[in-house]
């Protein structure tokens, strides 16, 4: 939530800036600004509304300068306004920052800071420490800033810059993401952003910031600090993806072209994994050392993970519909106990977790303030945890013992689709390795499931060969205001996850639920204007038929039924109004399939209402806050 963005080096920073706003713009889109250093003055133009703003307003002016901040909000503290978007300034106008995160004690600061006569000019947390850094401000930035942030309660991000120290920025954080692109050979330029996918198009070269450190940037070089004041040399990485993942490739959005992507980001997800000639599975991050405070030896997570009494998994939102996946596809092939939970009610619950458990964090974005805290709670109490995140390098990829990449590529439509897909493909991978291992899972078995995994790439891209189809079908339903969607067993976390896309980018009300619920409650909601999406994939399951009966029930209150079924299963169109097919496969692996034609559906409806699904209102990409 809040793109950051920073530049210093010898180019004008400003395009740099404005550029990385653009590509940042995901995070947070309800106001913008930036702050341009130069020898006599700090800069600092903002406005309400998008990037596109910004760029009108700084287009009537001329900043040579070298060393800028930028800032796109998502609000949290004062509603979306011209005062309240950052760049904030300290009262002389020489101290200028931006901040992603929450400053939970700012009342008391602000309270304690007006009292010592500092003006403020905006309602947010943030102001509150460009007039702290003011306060301890001697000359030295990187001091006043250390100093000032010993009184911050709270997540930061936070980038600084200082009129008297102009070719400086100075960054910070914890629990929100930063990193910090390192400018290529001699040109001595460091590019500071929320998210690498700023940074790619200046440099291959980057720094993950840890939490608690604090570094200063400039031409000349770096210095990094850690908690106990401490300098520290931190690792240059390398970034490996292509540019071109972070383009919309000719697609109009993101999303679509994320939608689009499927079929190869799947397949990346298993590229490796699968050794097809021994039906064997291998995740390199499962061999990664832990030693709990609690367990007399060192184990590999993977031997963790078989030795576990229980699995936990936890996620919010989409990732948290993946887990339920997960759920269905771990007890069913191997009978080991899961649960899953919203990781925002197990951080503040008595999360019940011991060194015999395993929990594992399912997050594309590794950045998630109530998933990374609620692993965080999890290794306290002894837990082994384990992370499935997509973006290499994030906090929870970092924090957890061991974990697994998704090889998604960077997702930056706001609705996460193709993060979905690898993460259920991803947990497949680990029932079958862990099946393997236990021995609960034949040679034929992990053969056949392989093999259908295999073919799910292909069949994807023939699911999206009927998008117009699905666009003419949004189009006959784009008139109602409610949805329920219903599926039962692997296809029930389908049910939720459909509705949520419907929900958040064509902002109509949807619900999704197991089928068999919908007698003890929603059916009273059923009539001619109420449409019901049913998966209804495998004919064979014990629970197919009752799914049936649930069809025939909304039919018989006149509701309209949509149906995502599987090819060849022709009396389905008996009992439905339209009919959407995926291609047979394995019933573990359908939700792969089934999602396919309901994130179009969204996606479509979405087109129909002229809303933009890449920034759906109200929403940001990855939810680094409370
Ligand atoms: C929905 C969506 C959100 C995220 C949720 C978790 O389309 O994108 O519900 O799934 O905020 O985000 P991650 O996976 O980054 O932890």
């Amino acid at each position: 939530m809040c793109g950051i963005m920073g530049y210093v080096g010898s180019k004008p920073a400003l395009p740099v800036v404005l550029k990385g706003l653009r590509q940042l713009e995901y995070r947070g889109y309800d106001s913008a600004g930036i702050a341009i250093a130069d020898k006599d003055r700090i800069s600092v133009l903002k406005c309400k509304g998008k990037v596109a703003d910004l760029e009108n307003l700084v287009k009537r002016e001329n900043f040579p300068g070298s060393t800028a901040l930028g800032h796109t909000r998502w609000a949290t503290h004062g509603e979306p306004s011209t005062p309240n978007a950052h760049p904030h300034i300290d009262c002389s106008g020489k101290i200028a920052i931006v901040h992603n995160g929450i400053i939970e004690n700012h009342a008391p600061l602000r309270k304690l800071l007006e009292a010592e006569g500092h003006t403020f000019r905006s309602d947010t947390d943030t102001e509150v420490f460009s007039h702290l850094v003011e306060k301890f401000y001697r000359g030295d930035i990187l001091l006043a800033v250390q100093e000032a942030l010993t009184l911050i309660e709270g997540a930061y991000a936070f980038a600084v810059i200082c009129q008297d120290e102009p070719d400086k920025i100075v960054a910070a954080r914890r629990e929100s993401p930063l990193v910090i692109g390192v400018g290529n050979g001699n040109e001595g330029e460091y590019i500071i952003a929320s998210d690498l996918v700023a940074i790619v198009e200046h440099t291959r070269q980057a720094i993950h910031l840890d939490d608690g450190e604090i570094g200063v940037f400039q031409p000349s070089g770096h210095r990094i600090i850690d908690k106990a004041n401490m300098k520290v040399e931190k690792d240059v990485e390398s970034i490996t993806w292509s540019l071109d993942k972070i383009t919309k490739g000719g697609f109009p959005h993101y999303m679509l072209k994320e939608i689009f992507e499927q079929p190869e980001t799947i397949y990346d997800t298993m590229r490796g994994r699968i050794l097809k000639e021994k039906a064997q599975i291998k995740l390199g991050g499962l061999e990664d050392l832990i030693k709990l405070p609690s367990a007399e030896k060192t184990t590999t997570g993977l031997s963790h993970l078989l030795n576990s009494k229980r699995i936990v998994i936890i996620g919010c939102g989409t990732s948290w519909h993946a887990s339920l996946v997960g759920e269905y596809l771990f007890e069913n092939m191997l009978g080991i106990p899961v649960e899953v939970e919203y990781a925002s009610e197990a951080r503040y619950r008595n999360f019940i977790v011991d060194k015999d458990t395993t929990v594992i964090g399912i997050s594309q974005s590794g950045e998630t303030a109530d998933t990374l805290a609620a692993l965080r709670e999890a290794k306290r109490r002894g837990a082994a945890t384990l992370g499935l995140v997509n973006v290499v390098g994030s906090s929870i990829a970092r924090e957890t013992h061991c974990g697994v990449y998704l090889h998604a590529g960077p997702e930056i439509g706001v609705a996460s689709t193709k993060a979905f897909t690898s993460q259920v493909c991803l947990l497949a991978l680990m029932a079958l390795l862990i099946g393997r291992e236990k021995h609960v899972i034949t040679d034929q078995r992990a053969g056949t499931i392989i093999q259908r995994l295999l073919e799910i790439p292909s069949q994807v891209e023939e699911i999206l060969k009927k998008s117009s189809l699905i666009r003419d079908m949004a189009q006959r339903y784009a008139g109602f205001s409610n949805f329920l969607y219903l599926g039962r067993g692997y296809n029930f976390p389908i049910a939720l996850e459909g509705a949520l896309k419907l929900k958040e980018i064509s902002y109509i009300h949807a619900e999704g639920y197991p089928a068999a619920e919908m007698k003890h409650g929603p059916i009273a909601l059923i009539d001619e204007n109420m449409p019901v999406i049913f998966i209804a994939t495998d004919t064979e399951d014990q629970t197919y038929q009752k799914v049936i009966s649930n069809i025939e029930e909304v039919k018989s209150r006149h509701g309209q039924v949509i149906i995502i079924a599987s090819e060849g299963n022709e009396s389905i169109y008996d009992v439905a109004d339209t009919v959407i097919t995926i291609p047979e496969t394995e019933y573990c692996l359908t939700p792969l399939l089934t999602v396919i034609p309901l994130q179009l559906f969204a996606y479509h409806m979405a087109m129909l209402k002229g809303y933009d699904p890449d920034q759906p209102r109200n929403l940001a990409k990855s939810v680094t806050v409370e």
